[in-house]
């Protein structure tokens, strides 16, 4: 029997949204008289007056899997749970319009909701679901940081670009006899740090989960400087913090944005070996969002269409409140409720982090 499927994007976008659409088209094309629309920039879509869908056909997804971004748009800006709405004193307060937002999904008739999206997406997903929405989650995000899943798509394409970084400081770094500091993205997870690093052979990568001691990477920096004529590599994690500190972050002014802005942190950590090395001579690359755009990688590509059709067939199956998850060598799927709240950081005894010590690189620990 046919069914109308909503499709969205939410959160900060990341390359192998456009793959998930894609793929769950091909396969709901193969079903019988599936429809599926997707809502612009997430519940926006949904929720504007007039609204804005567009229907997703084998013609508008064709070719789209090798293009970065999502071309249904995205916003972490106004969940349908703090909807942010302007006073008449120009002030915002966040309102609850969750309601709205189902009364509009039964109007236009739909089955089932598709919300591919990180961990606030999840949540959202999962509150809908226990209002009675027939929903399912896709993980995504760069960062890695949902549990139950091995992977999300995005995250290899941001180590694949934070590990092309490292091994361009590595060149001008040794000609320079400089130490270079990279700051990547990630969250509270140090897996694009921990990966490119590793990837890449920097000397010292600092992560969120290892709060740092100032001292041992100056150890570590010395060592390798040997003397002026050689050079360091550092790979800092946006929310890498030193073990007497915290992280560096900044209040988003943005209406609706409910994230705290992580960033700065590389700075931070050249000024404190700076006063450690005064003569040394230090760089700062903050890679930012090159992390997030272009083209996905063949992997994340791949994992991306294995999520869009696992999510088809779960609805075909009546399979709701679940989130598609990747458990090598299987595409499988949760419950929302397990996947939402908890992060997947880096445990201490994971073997990246003994990889990483065996080859010689500074946690700062
Ligand atoms: O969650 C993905 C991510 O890129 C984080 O790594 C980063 O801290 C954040 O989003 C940046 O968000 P925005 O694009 O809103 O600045």
């Amino acid at each position: 029997m046919g069914k109308r499927v909503l499709v969205l994007t939410g959160g900060g976008d990341c390359p192998g949204l456009n793959a998930v659409i894609r793929g769950m088209v091909k396969r709901a094309g193969q079903l019988d008289a599936w429809e599926l629309m997707g809502s612009v920039e997430a519940f926006h879509g949904m929720l504007r007056e007039p609204m804005e869908l567009v229907r997703l056909t084998r013609e508008t997804v064709a070719g789209i899997h090798v293009r970065g971004g999502t071309i249904l748009g995205t916003t972490n800006k106004g969940s349908p749970f703090a909807w942010p709405v302007k006073r008449p004193d120009g002030t915002w307060e966040n309102v609850d319009i969750s309601d709205d937002l189902i009364r509009k999904l039964q109007i236009q008739q739909i089955d089932a909701v598709v919300n591919i999206g990180g961990d606030g997406s999840q949540s959202i997903s999962q509150r809908l679901y226990e209002k009675g929405v027939p929903i399912i989650g896709v993980p995504k995000t760069i960062d890695n940081d949902l549990s139950c899943t091995d992977f999300t798509f995005g995250f290899q394409t941001a180590v694949e670009v934070a590990t092309d970084a490292v091994d361009k400081l590595v060149t001008t770094a040794a000609s320079h006899s400089r130490l270079m500091i990279l700051e990547v993205m990630g969250r509270d997870a140090g897996w694009i740090a921990l990966s490119s690093a590793v990837a890449g052979g920097a000397d010292v990568v600092l992560i969120p989960e290892i709060p740092f001691d100032i001292e041992k990477v100056a150890v570590k920096i010395r060592s390798r400087m040997n003397g002026r004529k050689g050079f360091a590599i550092v790979v800092v994690a946006e929310g890498a913090r030193p073990k007497d500190g915290g992280q560096v972050s900044k209040q988003s002014g943005e209406a609706g944005y409910q994230n705290v802005r992580l960033g700065g942190v590389g700075y931070a950590l050249q000024e404190a070996l700076q006063a450690v090395f005064p003569e040394l001579s230090m760089r700062v690359t903050v890679l930012g969002h090159l992390q997030r755009g272009g083209t996905p990688c063949a992997y994340d590509r791949i994992l991306a269409t294995q999520f869009g059709v696992k999510a088809v067939e779960l609805i075909r199956d009546g399979r709701f409140g679940r989130m598609v998850v990747y458990r090598h060598p299987d595409i499988v799927d949760v419950p929302l409720a397990e996947a939402v709240g908890t992060y997947n950081l880096i445990q201490p005894q994971h073997y990246l982090l003994q990889t990483a010590r065996g080859n010689d690189i500074c946690l700062g620990d």
